[in-house]
C-alpha cells in the first residue's frame, strides 16, 4: 500500500546547510525508505537561483520516494501543508554586528515565518530550528504561532550531542556505538553544557574510563568550541554535519529513539530548575512522536554551575528579544 507523502519544508534551501540536508531527505535517510517525500524549498530572492540549481540536481537524481519539489521565496506558500519544517536559514553575524543587532535581524526572519507555521502548516507540524541563534530563534517562532502546542518548536543541539559521542568514543578508543547518556544542557552557544555525570562507554561509567579532570574541563571546551576549531581548520561552518544532525534530530523525533537517549533544545515545563517557556537542551527520548525530557537524573554542583549558566545565557537572550519586540 503506498503512503501518504509527507510535506518537508527547508527554509535556507540555496545555501551550504540546505543542499546537504535535502538530497539525504530524498533518498529515505530522513523517514525511511517506505515513506515518500514532497520538499518545499524556501529562500529569499536572493537565494533563489541556488534553491533552483538544487533542484534541478534533485530531478536529476530521480529519486524514487520523491514525489515533488516546489520554491518559494514566500512564507505563506512555503510552508503551506508542511508536515515537517526545517528552518535552516538565518542572518549570520557579520563585521561590527553587536548581539541586539544580530537577535533582531533573526527576530525580523523568525516571527513571520512561526506566524507562517502556525496560519499554513499541516496541524501535525513538526519544527527543528538549525540557523544561529538557534534556541532563540526557535523561541520566536513558537511565539509567533500561538494556536501550535509549544512543544513542536525545537531547536538543534544534536550536531553538540554527536561531537560528544564522538569525541568520548575516540578518547576512550572505543566505538560510539556503546556510548549513551551524554546529556547536552542549555543553549547552542559556547555556554552549552556536555555532560558526562551519567553516560556510558564501552560497558563503564564514562568519568570511570576517562580522566575527570578532562571531562570537567578540555573535554567541555572543546565539545562547546568545536563549531569555531570546524571553521577555523575548514575555512567554513560546520556543513555535513548540521545536515546530519538536523536528520538525527528529525528521525529520532518521528521515528522514536526507544532506550536510548540523546539531547534535543525542546521546551521547559520547568525541568531542572530551567524556566518554564525557554527553549533549553535537555536530556530527551521520543516515542509516539513526541519528544519527552528524561527526569529524575541528579545533578550534582559542579553540573548545577554549568547548566545555570547556560540557562542564564538563554534568559538574558531572551530578556533582549523582549525588549526589542520580537516577542
Ligand atoms: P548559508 O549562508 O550557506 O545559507 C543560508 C541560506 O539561508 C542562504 O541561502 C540565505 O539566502 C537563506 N536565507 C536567509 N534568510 C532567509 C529567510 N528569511 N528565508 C529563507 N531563507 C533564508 O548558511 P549555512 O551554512 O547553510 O548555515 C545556516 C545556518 O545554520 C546559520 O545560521 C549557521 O550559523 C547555522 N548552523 C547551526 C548549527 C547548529 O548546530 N544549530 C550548526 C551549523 C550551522
Ligand atoms: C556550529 O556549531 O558548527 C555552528 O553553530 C557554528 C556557527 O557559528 O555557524
Amino acid at each position: 500500500m503506498s503512503r501518504t507523502p509527507v510535506t518537508i519544508t527547508i527554509t535556507g534551501a540555496g545555501g551550504q546547510i540546505g543542499y546537504a540536508t535535502m538530497f539525504r531527505i530524498a533518498s529515505g535517510a530522513m523517514l525511511g525508505q517506505d515513506q515518500p517525500v514532497r520538499l518545499r524549498l524556501l529562500e529569499i530572492p536572493q537565494g533563489m537561483r541556488g534553491a533552483e540549481g538544487a533542484a534541478l540536481e534533485l530531478t536529476d537524481c530521480a529519486f524514487p520516494l520523491l514525489e515533488g519539489v516546489e520554491l518559494s521565496d514566500d512564507p505563506a506558500v512555503g510552508f503551506e501543508g508542511a508536515n515537517i519544517a526545517m528552518l535552516i536559514g538565518s542572518r549570520p553575524r557579520t563585521a561590527g554586528m553587536e548581539r541586539g543587532d544580530l537577535l533582531a535581524a533573526n527576530g525580523a526572519i523568525f516571527g513571520p515565518q512561526g506566524r507562517a507555521i502556525g496560519e499554513r502548516a499541516a496541524d501535525d507540524v513538526r519544527v527543528i530550528v538549525v540557523g544561529n541563534p538557534a534556541n532563540t530563534n526557535a523561541l520566536i517562532a513558537q511565539q509567533h504561532a500561538p494556536d501550535l502546542p509549544a512543544e513542536r518548536f525545537t531547536a538543534l543541539t544534536r550536531l553538540d550531542h554527536n561531537r560528544a559521542v564522538g569525541l568520548l568514543a575516540a578518547e576512550v578508543g572505543a566505538s560510539v556505538k556503546g556510548v549513551d547518556g551524554i546529556t547536552i544542557w542549555g543553549n547552542h552557544s559556547a555556554t552549552q553544557y556536555p555532560d558526562l555525570s551519567h553516560a556510558v562507554v564501552a560497558a563503564q561509567p564514562a568519568l570511570d574510563a576517562v580522566d575527570r579532570e578532562w571531562a570537567r574541563g578540555a573535554y567541555i571546551d572543546r565539545v562547546a568550541k568545536r563549531g569555531a576549531e570546524i571553521i577555523e581548520v575548514r575555512g567554513g561552518s560546520s556543513v555535513a554535519s548540521a545536515a546530519n544532525a538536523a536528520i538525527d534530530h528529525v528521525r529520532d523525533w518521528v521515528l522514536g529513539t526507544g532506550d536510548r537517549r540523546t539531547s534535543a533544545a525542546v521546551v521547559s515545563r520547568g525541568e531542572y530548575g530551567v524556566p518554564e517557556g525557554l527553549i533549553s537542551s535537555f536530556p530527551v527520548r521520543s516515542s509516539g512522536g513526541d519528544w519527552k525530557i528524561v527526569e529524575g537524573l541528579e545533578v550534582d554542583e559542579f553540573s548545577r554551575g554549568r547548566i545555570d549558566a547556560s540557562v542564564a545565557e538563554l534568559v538574558a537572550e531572551r530578556d533582549a528579544v523582549r525588549e526589542l519586540g520580537l516577542i
